[in-house]
């Protein structure tokens, strides 16, 4: 069974100046119109801003896989984040993102995942603790538990340490509202208005959540200065263990500091927006809830999951899959244009910002059957392959990216299958998300879904 799940209905037309700075400034989403479901290339005219939007595949992939140096990541999205995110390798270009990212590929390289697999388990098993306690049929927002877990798998994995409740709620109250204030910061400096208000209450949240990180990196420093020997396989000793092949040096705590902020913040925001969303949509079909049931008890039956199990549940990766694809994390990357240039038929000023969404990109008319409609067996036909070769990319493409998109993966099948192995889930029908894109695409009112534990379900 297919369904459309919820989206912002578009407007007929492109809106007003006036009106898109209304409408966006709750959430960009907003701002859409009905073409842009069906446009190859878009442009916005703002005050002394002209923003374009590219959506045709073979531009994209100029854009991002082969002309990476002529499209450099923009300074909006940079100034957006560099409070909580500083210089890290997210917004930075160039040499300085060059040995950064030749620094970070060490520490994020494939046998890792496998290393990180029992402590991505230890969170797990922890959250089906949790989730026991309100189990009971009755509505529950997942929002919450979701951000909790994957926070907590970044932590273990990334730091050894477990993340205490307390401060996964203030980083989760923080982070909320950090995504407000930048998302309100950065539609006024697109309408090239100050943005000094929301810009130094996202500085404060930003300040909250550094603070817990930054302990932690700097106990680690103070004990490798003072010589003592650490066992612990996580990605922060990988990180301080990595020198760089060229320049032959290491990370500084201060880069340091920046990098696991990142890291934190892309490392758990984004699966957590996906991994509610799919729960969200794997309520709202309960046959294909079915089948990812035997399928998972086909592959672990009652044992513990094994690093194995991952690669061979499909169904589960294929969900996740089209999960992405509805509501992909990221909705939009901005690129600036280096030189001016002819891109189709608009010419394109030298600095202008250039948005890839894949959002857009996702729900276009000409490139997915079916757009809206949720369907995870597409990727079994060949027009859905097609699709997923020439018009997919939630964790962008070409060398800048995610470098996470494995470990993205393997926690979310894990998460799932765990999930759907104890748990019944099933619809709240009388709760509709409303979806929002700002830092991340989320939804504004939460996710709600009624959990019952399988062996007592009827
Ligand atoms: C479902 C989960 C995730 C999604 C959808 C996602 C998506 C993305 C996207 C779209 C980009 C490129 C953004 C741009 O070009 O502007 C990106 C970059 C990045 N992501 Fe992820 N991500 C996810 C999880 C993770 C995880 C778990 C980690 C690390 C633990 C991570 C680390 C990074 C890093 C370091 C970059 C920057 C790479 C560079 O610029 O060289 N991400 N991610």
């Amino acid at each position: 069974m297919s369904f459309t799940p919820p989206y912002p209905k578009p407007h007929r037309s492109k809106s007003s100046f006036l009106l898109r700075f209304v409408r966006g400034w709750r959430s960009w989403l907003d701002v859409l119109f009905e073409r842009s479901y069906r446009m190859k290339m878009g442009h916005y005219r703002q005050p002394g801003l002209d923003v374009y939007m590219v959506n045709q595949p073979c531009w994209v992939r100029r854009i991002l896989v082969e002309e990476p140096d002529a499209y450099p990541k923009h300074q909006l999205m940079h100034r957006m984040l560099e409070p909580l995110l500083g210089e890290s390798i997210f917004t930075t270009n160039g040499d300085v993102w060059a040995r950064q990212r030749r620094l970070m590929d060490q520490a994020f390289e494939q046998a890792r995942l496998k290393l990180v697999f029992p402590l991505m388990m230890a969170s797990v098993d922890d959250m089906l603790e949790r989730l026991d306690g309100v189990a009971d049929g009755s509505s529950y927002e997942v929002d919450g538990e979701m951000t909790y877990v994957t926070a907590d798998i970044i932590f273990r994995t990334i730091l050894s340490e477990h993340l205490a409740e307390a401060d996964a709620r203030a980083i989760y109250e923080a982070f909320i509202e950090f995504q407000h204030h930048a998302q309100r910061a950065m539609v006024l400096m697109i309408y090239r208005l100050p943005a000094w208000l929301p810009r130094r209450a996202s500085e404060r949240c930003a300040k909250r959540i550094r603070a817990v990180l930054a302990e932690i990196i700097l106990r680690r420093y103070q004990a490798r200065e003072r010589g003592e020997t650490d066992e612990r396989v996580d990605i922060l000793g990988a990180l301080m263990d990595a020198v760089d092949p060229v320049q032959g040096d290491r990370f500084s705590y201060d880069e340091m500091v920046d990098q696991i902020c990142m890291l934190f913040l892309a490392g758990h925001e984004t699966s957590a927006s996906s991994l509610a969303w799919a729960l969200y949509l794997i309520s709202r079909d309960p046959e294909l809830q079915a089948r990812l049931v035997d399928e998972i008890d086909a592959v672990a039956g009652t044992r513990p999951f094994e690093f194995s199990d991952i690669k061979r549940m499909r169904l589960v990766w294929d969900t996740f899959r089209e999960a992405l694809r509805l509501y992909p994390p990221v909705g939009f990357f901005v690129r600036e244009a280096r030189e001016s240039q002819c891109i189709r038929d608009k010419q394109v000023k030298a600095g202008s910002p250039i948005l890839v969404s894949p959002w857009l990109i996702h729900r276009h008319e000409e490139y997915w059957e079916r757009p809206h409609e949720f369907d995870p067996d597409r990727f079994a036909t060949d027009s859905g392959k097609d699709s997923l070769k020439n018009a997919y990319l939630p964790f962008s493409m070409g060398p800048r990216v995610c470098i996470g998109a494995a470990f993205a993966t393997q926690e979310a099948v894990l998460i799932l299958a765990n999930i759907l192995r104890r748990y019944r889930v099933d619809a709240d029908v009388s709760h509709t998300p409303q979806t929002v894109g700002r830092v991340t695409i989320r939804s504004d009112n939460g996710i709600r879904v009624r959990l019952t534990p399988r062996r007592t379900a009827t």
